[in-house]
């Protein structure tokens, strides 16, 4: 399973990348505004940092501009991935964008039936929000499984599902049971799934244990 890191903030990815967790990073317009930082100066560093598929999103919402949009932001660096909503105008950029060889991520998506309609419109991922399910009392990870098996009844989709809005370890240990290709992680939940209190405790008693002996390593 791909880990992405889901943020803006530069330094951030560089340490996860140095521990080998960032296989790519998606970035929307409420993280980029949180950088307090320029788009598209973000988006060539973050870049440079892996060469794994970096998101970057439209902010247009008609079909001419999010194709001008994408197009410069596909310019920025050549694993940008572009951005686009769900809406109909969306799905008509990521066509017209994936006919260019451009890999294009469809983002709010919230049912299976959008899900399908992404990947016919030529989606390298499909984003289902599990977070924001949950939070209006529906099962996000009920969705995943939805997409999961729909898009394996027709293995020619090659859409990846990136689950994105995941707010604690479960959701990303239940989408890699799912088989969801991709989980995209804000660096908070990364270190959250790190935490283990028997290894905390475990590792104090060994550490008691060595300084009893007097010795050191070098
Ligand atoms: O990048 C999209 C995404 O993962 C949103 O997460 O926590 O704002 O619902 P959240």
């Amino acid at each position: 399973m791909k880990f992405f890191v889901d943020t803006a903030e530069v330094s951030e990815i560089r340490a996860l990348a140095e521990a080998g967790l960032v296989d790519g990073v998606t970035t929307n317009p409420s993280l980029i505004a949180k950088s307090g930082r320029k788009m598209a100066e973000v988006i060539a560093e973050i870049c440079a940092i892996t060469p794994g598929p970096v998101s970057a999103e439209v902010t247009a919402t008609d079909f001419e501009t999010m194709l001008v949009e994408g197009r410069y932001l596909r310019g920025i660096a050549a694993n940008v991935a572009v951005k686009v909503p769900l809406t109909e105008a969306g799905l008509r950029t990521c066509r017209a964008l994936a006919n260019e060889g451009t890999p294009v991520n469809v983002t709010l998506c919230f049912s299976a039936a959008q899900a399908l309609l992404a990947a016919k419109a030529g989606a390298a991922f499909i984003s289902p929000f599990v977070g924001r399910l949950d939070d209006i009392s529906t099962d996000g990870m009920g969705l995943i499984a939805d997409i999961v098996q729909i898009y394996r009844n027709y293995p020619h989709l090659k859409t990846e599902v990136l689950v994105a809005s995941v707010r604690h370890p479960m959701h990303l240990v239940q989408a890699a049971k799912m088989g969801a290709h991709v989980a995209t992680l804000p660096p908070a939940v990364i270190r959250q799934l790190l935490k283990h209190p028997l290894t905390d405790s475990g590792l104090s008693a060994f550490l008691a244990d060595w300084k009893k002996t007097g010795q050191s390593i070098l």
